[in-house]
């Protein structure tokens, strides 16, 4: 055989059987796997062995040590297939490296156990419970390996979206640093409203200014930047693409220079909720809120409306809502403005639509009774294990 054919016939057999390795995802496939390239009887490296008898005596060096290179490739595939598939002996003892792990299969091979198939192969039982043997110090520490579970804030998140998921509302995102027309101008907030005030917001233009002075590559004549203040960007950017009708909630984090105490905090995040169809009116936005408020804290939540000021809603309310017969302010809604409709090329003569938007650290602060909304962010866990 020509040492050119030869040479190619190892490559093609080593990218094939690095491929079954990697590939493979259980014991079952990588033995499978091993039989057909390193099989000691007719596995494939075996069969391009015997190849190596029909080489020319000059060309026996070359194609020698290729045969060598291409079989410590396989054999090293095979061993990382290994570390991955089986990390632990079947008796539990850790297996710490490829090698061992090696040697580990090779010993059940010996014994037959890997033929066979179910019981006694190289599988973990993934329903065991973890176990943590020793601290780093080599005390030792605990047998019950520890389960974290999601932070509170990020709990309600999730129930928030299923409440509103099973009242038909999808989630849209929208990006945390935005421009001024989003979090403002077709907002129908103008330039010289206060809460465009340089100091009551986030602007990046320092660190716009830092990259630009840096050399990196900013465009000419960018428009500022800031954090989000408010989650009703997202309104926006939903009907900017999207045409009527929209029944959609983002969650997500907004920025506010406050100084933190145990109701506010420079970050937290809201739930924004729009809805734009025909017909929609103030009673369908008590109505969901409602709904809402009694799914979530569940029992008969009363909703209350107080006259507000919002620049993208006409009329705009505060929200409350009856608990523990008390009322708890829970955010800002009202019926989408005619001004903001028009921003996003809607016609307000055609569609109306409300919107709201609420503290999520208010209502998971209210469910669990926190006093102090600070507590969800020191991620002291002896806090956080309670929920
Ligand atoms: N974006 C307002 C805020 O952050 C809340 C709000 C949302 C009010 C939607 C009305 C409609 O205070």
């Amino acid at each position: 055989m020509a040492l050119a054919e030869f040479l190619a016939e190892l490559d093609q057999l080593q990218a094939d059987a690095q491929g079954a390795f990697q590939a493979a995802g259980d014991a079952e496939s990588l033995e499978a796997a091993r039989i057909e390239f390193l099989g000691a009887k007719s596995g494939r490296l075996k069969a391009v062995q015997k190849g190596l008898g029909a080489i020319g005596k000059d060309d026996k060096p070359a194609a020698g040590k290729h045969f060598n290179e291409v079989k410590q490739a396989i054999d090293a595939a095979f061993e990382a297939a290994i570390a991955r598939i089986v990390p632990f002996h079947a008796e539990g003892r850790t297996v710490s490296s490829g090698a061992a792990a090696l040697s580990v299969a090779k010993s059940m091979q010996a014994r037959g156990t890997s033929q066979s198939s179910g019981q006694g192969t190289l599988t973990v039982d993934p329903t065991l419970p973890g176990w943590v043997k020793n601290s780093p110090n080599g005390a030792r520490l605990e047998n019950k390996l520890r389960l974290g579970h999601l932070h509170p804030i990020t709990q309600t998140i999730e129930d928030l979206k299923e409440i509103m998921g099973r009242l038909g509302f999808t989630v849209a995102e929208g990006p945390e640093i935005e421009d001024e027309r989003h979090n403002f101008e077709a907002l129908n907030i103008p330039a010289e409203h206060p809460a465009r005030d340089p100091l009551e917001n986030f602007y990046l233009s320092t660190a716009q200014a830092l990259a630009k002075s840096a050399g990196h590559v900013t465009i000419a004549g960018e428009p500022p930047l800031l954090l989000r203040s408010q989650t009703s960007t997202v309104q926006i950017r939903v009907m900017e693409t999207t045409p009527p009708p929209v029944r959609i909630i983002s969650l997500g984090r907004v920025y506010r220079p406050d100084t933190a105490d145990a109701t506010h905090y420079p970050m937290f995040h809201q739930i924004e909720g729009l809805l734009v169809d025909r017909q929609v009116t103030m009673a369908d936005l008590k109505s969901v809120l409602r709904l809402f408020a009694s799914s979530f804290f569940g029992g008969d939540v009363h909703i209350r409306f107080r006259p507000s000021f919002f620049p993208f809603t006409e009329p705009s309310v505060e929200v409350d809502m009856s608990w523990n017969d008390r009322w708890i302010e829970m955010g800002g809604a009202g019926m989408v403005d005619p001004h903001v409709l028009k921003a996003v090329g809607y016609d307000p003569e055609e569609v109306t639509g409300f919107a709201f938007g609420l503290g999520v650290e208010r209502v998971c602060a209210r469910r669990h009774q926190v006093t102090d909304i600070r507590e969800f962010y020191k991620n002291d866990v002896r806090f956080l294990e309670q929920f």
